[in-house]
């Protein structure tokens, strides 16, 4: 394909479409055929196969990667007058959940390089009120967990876009005190919503299977010894996530193959460049980010996200800071600076990936990119 004359695209190429087809749809009328609906063996498999994947002792299956945060806080016993530290380069559900138990969110600095949470700004905020930290996977890069394990405080890691992710070897799911997924529509492993709580902890592993139903016991008889946030999964739901974890490696290596493309173009524009990657650990390449320098790339972010809509090419931005949205603006001055995240969130732009687009595709959206760089430079 010409670099500089592209044919702009008749139809607009969605950023991250869902990739399921005839059997996520064939196994989704079963279970309605099935008659069991709401949660049950579905789920049960869905926790298994994944307590396999991902190489944990437990996962329990819930509504969805916000629920999984938010339950596992509450089962640590979080809340007013804690602290939990966290990244503010993150989509704010990892924050919200900090606040829904009544906690303050003490927002860390992040590594320019992957922009994942910076150990050495987390050591830095660590107070006697400091009860938790939760670090997130960027993108589907692992952040450095070493240096955070050995502050002394329970791990939630925010794994949402690391369903495929290892760290130094070791799959992300029963590594640090508990591991949150997502099953949201763009997901890796999607079930249009859903989400997982993976521990070696049984007790954590108890706690959020009590608080994700409203009640506990069988039959007739029933108790409350928690009131529980009736945030479990439905098995319609699990039976597509089922299905999803089966094509997991098909769609990975898709996957592989357009971030391979982008790299090699992206390789050719100055000015915009992917977040880093570490060869020691395994991505998930859930997202596509590349960071704009308006300087050598002749136009903002903005701009350049903008040239691409009018090429019909789709993107999205992982992610603003945290702490410069509204809500968190207002209520919590920072902690410390966090100069590294607030540079980043003006400059990040995430590209066209998932298993459903055509090489095709991604050809188009590179072919875009080179237009509009060109334009702008
Ligand atoms: C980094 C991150 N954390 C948490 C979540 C929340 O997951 P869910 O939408 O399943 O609640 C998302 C979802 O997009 C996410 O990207």
């Amino acid at each position: 394909m010409s670099k500089l004359s592209p044919v702009k695209r008749t139809t607009f190429l969605g950023f991250q479409p869902p990739a399921v087809g005839d059997e996520e749809v064939e196994a989704v009328a079963e279970t309605l055929r099935s008659g069991w609906l709401t949660t049950g063996p579905r789920a049960e498999e869905l926790e298994q196969r994944f307590a396999a994947y991902l190489e944990a002792d437990h996962v329990v299956a819930v509504g969805s990667g916000t629920a999984a945060m938010h339950l596992v806080l509450v089962a640590l016993g979080i809340g007013p007058g804690d602290e939990v530290i966290t990244s503010p380069i993150t989509w704010p559900a990892t924050a919200n959940v900090i606040v829904h138990v009544g906690a303050t969110p003490v927002f860390a600095d992040v590594r320019d390089s992957d922009l994942n949470i910076d150990p050495a700004c987390v050591a830095e905020l660590v107070t006697e009120r400091t009860k938790a930290i939760l670090p997130v996977h960027l993108a589907g890069q692992s952040c450095d967990l070493d240096p955070l394990w050995v502050l002394g405080l329970p791990v939630v890691e925010d794994a949402a876009h690391a369903v495929e992710s290892s760290y130094r070897g070791r799959k992300i799911g029963g590594l640090s005190d508990a591991t949150c997924f997502s099953l949201y529509a763009t997901k890796n492993v999607t079930a249009g919503e859903g989400g997982l709580v993976a521990t070696n902890r049984a007790d954590l592993a108890e706690g959020v299977r009590d608080l994700c139903l409203t009640r506990r016991g069988d039959g007739s008889v029933y108790d409350v010894g928690v009131p529980g946030y009736k945030a479990n999964l439905s098995d319609v739901l699990a039976a597509i996530a089922l299905v999803q974890l089966e094509k997991v490696d098909r769609h990975r290596a898709i996957r592989e193959r357009h971030v391979a493309a982008y790299d090699a173009a992206v390789a050719e524009l100055d000015g915009i460049e992917p977040l880093a990657r570490d060869p020691r650990d395994t991505h998930a390449y859930h997202l596509y980010v590349v960071r704009i320098d308006p300087e050598r790339a002749g136009a903002t972010r903005d701009e350049y996200q903008s040239a691409l809509a009018g090429e019909n090419i789709g993107t999205s931005i992982h992610f603003l800071p945290v702490h410069r949205l509204s809500w968190y603006r207002e209520r919590f001055p920072g902690r410390a600076p966090l100069p590294v995240a607030e540079r980043a969130g003006a400059e990040v732009l995430s590209l066209p990936l998932s298993p459903a687009h055509s090489d095709a595709d991604i050809q188009d959206a590179i072919a875009a990119l080179q237009a509009v760089h060109a334009r702008f430079t």
